[in-house]
């Protein structure tokens, strides 16, 4: 089951952009349980009324920074529940239901490892950006990180002087370039306008010592910004997808949805057994293929199963098929190889055989 524990804000500060950054004061007994890898997130539990309402959250700072305990930053969305809460409502000393960090938004580093690490961020994209350059700067003393982090106007940029410092700290290994859309640059016309590809591919041209192929990329941003700037690497600059990794906050809108659900509209209509497991208690659903998704179809049934964004984006409510078939409509969260061994989202996932079993325990 997906825990939450009630954790104090111990720090509430307001950032650039109208953004809150957060720390939580974590008891000694549940430290372990928020030990976190760079990149990964957080998921806030807000029930209003009737409505039980999750957010992700990605980690701003990294296991080697000062703080070892996770922090957040919420960039106020207008007309956005939780974010608008978070911002307007909350403060120090409030309490608030978190769960422990997830996600996989992340690679491995190896002390001995000489490479060279691209952050492609844009807004409130930094944090999971962030966090995996900082460790990157701690893990490897031979590598090298460029942060390309594009905001509206100099005043919104995230974590300005945090950037600055480490920038200083770590001594030409992390060389910082902001990009402004909305004002003009001081220093160059090139750092004007957001993260494109004709952007990216002006800026490895200004910094030819970018191995292009060879580097790693950590991308987060807007939608658009994630889905051109990764099809340009990883199509057009030939690098390995494994070099290519992103995180959304929220689902693309684009063709491939469409084309998505020309194929859910192919899938047979039939009604399903289904049975989830879910912290080794077994439990069974009936439902039409055709209908809501399964995990819509176990909260209806008040189910306990795990779940966040409901839109293919965060990962929470992954499990492993074990028995028959479904068709994911979307999925913007599971790895290639994470989909082979038979891994879904169940927010997306709709039966395709009479006969399906799942297990959340994975
Ligand atoms: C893995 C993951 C990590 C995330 N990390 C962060 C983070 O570090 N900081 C952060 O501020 N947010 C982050 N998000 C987004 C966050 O979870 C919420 O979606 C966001 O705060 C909006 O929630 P809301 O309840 O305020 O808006 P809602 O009430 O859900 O939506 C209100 C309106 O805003 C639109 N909207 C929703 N999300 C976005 C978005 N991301 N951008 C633009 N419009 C949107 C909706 O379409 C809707 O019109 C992350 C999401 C995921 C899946
Ligand atoms: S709840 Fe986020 S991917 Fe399903």
């Amino acid at each position: 089951m997906q825990h939450f524990h009630l954790l104090k804000i111990s720090e509430y500060r307001k950032e650039a952009n109208d953004s809150a950054h957060i720390s939580f004061e974590i008891p000694e007994e549940l430290q372990h349980e928020f030990l976190f890898r760079q990149g990964q997130y957080l998921t806030l539990r807000f029930v209003f009324g009737e409505e039980d309402y999750r957010r992700s959250y990605s980690i701003v700072n990294a296991p080697s920074d000062k703080n070892p305990m996770p922090e957040i930053l919420v960039k106020h969305l207008e007309d956005g529940i939780v974010s608008t809460h978070i911002n307007r409502k909350l403060n120090l000393g409030d309490w608030v239901e978190v769960g422990p960090p997830q996600g996989h938004f992340y690679t491995n580093y190896h002390p001995t490892n000489e490479k060279i690490y691209v952050g492609l961020a844009a807004g409130s994209g930094i944090s999971p950006v962030l966090s995996n350059i900082i460790e990157a700067l701690y893990q490897e003393p031979k590598s090298t990180c460029y942060l390309f982090y594009s905001s509206r106007s100099f005043q919104d940029i995230i974590f300005r002087e945090k950037i600055d410092l480490l920038a200083e700290k770590f001594n030409g290994r992390l060389k910082v370039v902001y990009l402004i859309s909305r004002e003009k640059h001081f220093e160059d016309e090139l750092f004007e306008g957001r993260i494109s590809p004709e952007k990216l591919q002006q800026l490895f041209d200004r910094f030819p010592e970018v191995p292009v192929q060879e580097a790693t990329y950590f991308i987060c941003g807007p939608s658009e910004m994630i889905k051109k700037v990764s099809d340009f690497l990883k199509k057009e600059k030939k690098v390995p997808s494994l070099q290519v990794m992103y995180e959304y906050y929220s689902p693309p809108d684009d063709e491939e949805n469409a084309e998505r659900s020309e194929e859910f509209k192919k899938i047979p209509n039939l009604e399903s057994f289904v049975t989830l497991i879910i912290d080794d208690d077994e439990y069974n659903i009936h439902l039409n293929s055709k209908k809501e998704s399964i995990l819509d179809k176990a909260l209806k049934e008040h189910l306990p199963v795990p779940f966040a964004c409901k839109g293919g984006v965060c990962c929470t409510c992954k499990a492993q098929v074990m028995e028959g078939e479904v068709f994911m409509e979307k999925n913007f969260a599971l790895t290639d190889a994470e989909v082979e061994r038979g891994l879904v989202l169940t927010c997306q996932c709709h039966p395709t055989t009479n006969i399906v079993m799942l297990n959340y325990d994975v």
